[in-house]
């Protein structure tokens, strides 16, 4: 099925729109308790991920399919463990598949957003290229976001929090 795509008004209605379903979704809340970087639990990286890239869209005008933009954004960690406490080998290559897996069985997720979620960690997966705008966008915002949330200074209600909690996303 092709992808029906249009230019995004409003990034945080979009997300909220799209995105409640998981957000609220008892299995997705469990992320909170993981850290991903030094200011983030994993919750809060992938809501911050889908914010950026929805900014992105929206900045650049780019037409995208805002649904799957936002669900495989959301969904694109969702590999279900603390990897800073198990540390297992081989995490950056190993756990889009995981996500991909965890999501399809949880979320219902379509062929789109699977591609954007087993592509995500390019390049450090290399030959599992992006094969969509949203996949590529997904990529640049998860690295951009990583940034962010190493670099933030600490506190709850500084920086990519507090601009989440106005919206009624955290
Ligand atoms: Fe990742
Ligand atoms: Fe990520």
């Amino acid at each position: 099925m092709k992808a029906s795509r249009s230019r995004i008004n409003d990034t945080y209605q979009a997300m909220r729109e799209h995105g409640y379903e998981i957000i609220l979704d008892e299995r997705f809340l469990i992320l909170k308790s993981f850290v991903q970087h030094r200011t983030s639990n994993t919750y809060d990286h992938c809501l911050n991920v889908t914010r950026i890239a929805l900014n992105m869209a929206k900045k650049f005008r780019i037409k995208v399919d805002i649904r799957s933009l936002v669900r495989g954004c959301l969904l694109h960690d969702y590999y279900g463990y603390a990897w800073r406490d198990t540390k297992p080998r081989w995490h950056g290559h190993r756990h889009p598949r995981l996500a991909a897996e965890n999501a399809k069985r949880d979320f219902g997720i379509n062929a789109l957003e699977e591609n954007m979620i087993l592509g995500h960690m390019w390049p450090i997966n290399f030959f599992r290229f992006f094969k969509s705008r949203e996949a590529f966008i997904l990529t640049l915002a998860d690295k951009m976001a990583t940034l962010e949330e190493v670099f933030a200074p600490r506190g709850e209600y500084e920086g990519y929090r507090l601009k989440l909690r106005r919206a009624e996303l955290l």
